[in-house]
């Protein structure tokens, strides 16, 4: 498979989160072009910080049973770095937007506990997924070296969208980075920042409904010449 002859401008409006997959796996020589790829990523001073670690198969299996078993049983999370921050005003706005959408799409209420909580267990399941990626880095790395990997991820991304691959980013792939690094034999000096669920998506899936906008451009960016 190569890619498909997508502009910049199509991948861009095309690539969003896909949360339902079918169960064929990408196949390796296609992963080894798209990891390819997005390995072009810019980093500061080319330190190309990014550690990926593919799983599939077997390794896959194992862990989203680990990861679903610690989720579903409520063992606290060990994130590597602190969590998000509370988000409020147009940010925690923006928060429930996207939540919302996400959860009418799959017929969850507002108020339907249970049906959230099997909703981002479904994280865990990896949306089914038949291959998952963890991003990580050398612990020690600041936030500027964090910068570098967001840029891979948005990379590998657009990447796949461009190859008819579905995925969706996770930063709760964050959650229980000691069996990420038992399974792929990591010292403790890597850590994970998040991970991304990825194959070909399944159209009948709820959730690949989903549609979320973006905040008009005035909302973000300050176009400035003048004093
Ligand atoms: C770093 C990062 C972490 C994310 N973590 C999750 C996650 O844990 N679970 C999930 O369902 N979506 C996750 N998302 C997907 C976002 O919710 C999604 O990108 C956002 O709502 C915009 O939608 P779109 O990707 O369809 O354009 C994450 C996205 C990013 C960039």
């Amino acid at each position: 498979m190569t890619a498909v002859d997508m502009t910049l401008e199509q991948a861009l409006r095309e690539r969003r989160s896909v949360r339902g997959f079918q169960d064929e796996p990408v196949p390796r020589a296609t992963l080894e072009e798209v990891f390819g790829l997005a390995q072009l990523a810019p980093s500061n001073c080319n330190v190309q910080p990014w550690k990926v670690f593919v799983a599939s198969g077997e390794v896959r299996d194992e862990l989203r049973r680990r990861m679903v078993e610690r989720a579903s049983t409520g063992e606290p999370v060990r994130p590597d770095y602190d969590e998000l921050p509370r988000f409020e005003g147009v940010y925690r706005q923006r928060q429930v937007d996207c939540a919302v959408e996400l959860y009418q799409n799959m017929g969850i209420t507002r108020d339907d506990k249970e049906g959230r909580a099997r909703a981002s267990l479904r994280n865990f399941e990896l949306f089914d997924a038949p291959h998952v990626a963890f991003f990580g880095m050398e612990r020690d790395f600041g936030v500027t070296v964090a910068l570098d990997v967001g840029m891979y991820l948005q990379s590998l991304w657009l990447t796949m969208a461009a190859y008819g691959i579905g995925a969706c980013a996770q930063g709760s792939m964050r959650y229980y980075p000691d069996d990420v690094r038992a399974v792929f034999g990591e010292p403790e000096s890597t850590a994970i920042l998040c991970g991304m669920s990825f194959g070909f998506e399944d159209p009948d899936v709820a959730a690949n409904q989903t549609r979320v906008g973006r905040a008009p451009l005035s909302e973000s960016v300050i176009f400035r010449d003048k004093l």
